[in-house]
């Protein structure tokens, strides 16, 4: 059975962006020519979700609900959840207890941006075979700012540990998480670690011990950043600017995937895109076509 319930976890103080974030979410600010956050939305919407639990803070919320409203235009249901302090990501499962239904669910930072040929596979075909929980890792530069799994050859994990200062591998868990229906429960057991929050490894590992964590490596082919820095946030832009101006698409337009996904029809996907403002993105969509 494929995983039809999401989250994007869109909180957060954005520290590490100030001045940026005094006024406006970090998830709201843009990567290259649209919001961080239609990023991990159209991830989410490539692996087949439709029914996705928002949760941002009490400040950003309204904000978010005015971007995206209920769905319909995209032929996806929004929720939305306020989380008052960022008290760690595991605590989403909890916020979001309700919603999941004791369901298989995937959860993606509002802050995270993945990209490349075959993603969309990658991500629907883990769905379909989630057993306890599925993560997908990424080799990067500087393991101790991140998640860090190590792994046999047979990618079974050997190891999980948050921003390890000896880091056991270079491989990221990235921001994309898919749990069985039991996560809400053993996040109610997490403890905060010495930096006061509840950590998403510690959630993990309770799969790990279980032995029903598997595992993706996304390899070379791959791009993902978290735009938690001004400097990641350009990255990303110039990404976008580049592929997008020498191929002639757009990156993570939620229109097209809602089309190009079958969650709208082609008349109600012309009628949104013909009352649009006048814009490049407008003139894209315009002239798109099926595949
Ligand atoms: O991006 C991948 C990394 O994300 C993983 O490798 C780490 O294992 C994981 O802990 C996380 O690390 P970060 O240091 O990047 O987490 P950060 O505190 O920046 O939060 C990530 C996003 O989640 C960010 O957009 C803010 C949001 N957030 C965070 C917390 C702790 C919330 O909305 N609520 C929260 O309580």
């Amino acid at each position: 059975m494929k995983i039809e319930k999401g989250i994007i976890l869109a909180g957060g103080t954005g520290s590490r962006l100030y001045p940026l974030t005094i006024a406006s979410n970090k998830q709201l600010l843009p990567i290259y020519d649209k919001p961080a956050i239609y990023y991990p939305l159209t991830t989410l919407m490539l692996a087949g979700i439709r029914d996705i639990l928002i949760i941002s803070t009490p400040k950003d919320i309204a904000a978010i609900q005015s971007l995206f409203g209920d769905g319909t235009t995209f032929g996806i249901k929004f929720s939305y959840k306020i989380q008052v302090e960022p008290r760690g990501l595991p605590e989403a499962f909890i916020l979001g207890e309700e919603f999941i239904e004791q369901k298989p669910v995937a959860m993606i930072l509002g802050d995270n941006f993945f990209h490349g040929h075959g993603l969309p596979s990658i991500v629907s075909e883990a769905s379909s075979h989630l057993n306890g929980a599925h993560i997908f890792v990424y080799p990067v530069e500087d393991p101790s700012r991140y998640g860090i799994v190590s792994f046999d050859k047979k990618q079974k994990v050997l190891s999980l540990e948050e921003k390890p200062s000896k880091p056991q591998s270079n491989y990221a868990i990235t921001g994309l998480y898919y749990f069985n229906g039991h996560v809400s429960e053993y996040a109610k057991q997490l403890k905060p670690s010495p930096r006061g929050e509840t950590e998403i490894t510690d959630l993990i590992r309770y799969y790990l011990d279980q032995g029903t964590l598997n595992v993706s490596v996304l390899g070379r082919g791959y791009v993902w950043f978290d735009v938690g820095t001004s400097k990641s946030l350009l990255d990303a832009s110039n990404y976008v600017e580049v592929i997008q101006s020498r191929q002639g698409t757009v990156i993570a337009s939620p229109e097209e995937v809602a089309w190009r996904m079958g969650f709208i029809e082609k008349k109600a996907f012309q009628s949104h895109v013909y009352a649009l403002p006048n814009s490049q993105y407008k003139q894209y969509l315009s002239r798109i076509e099926p595949l």
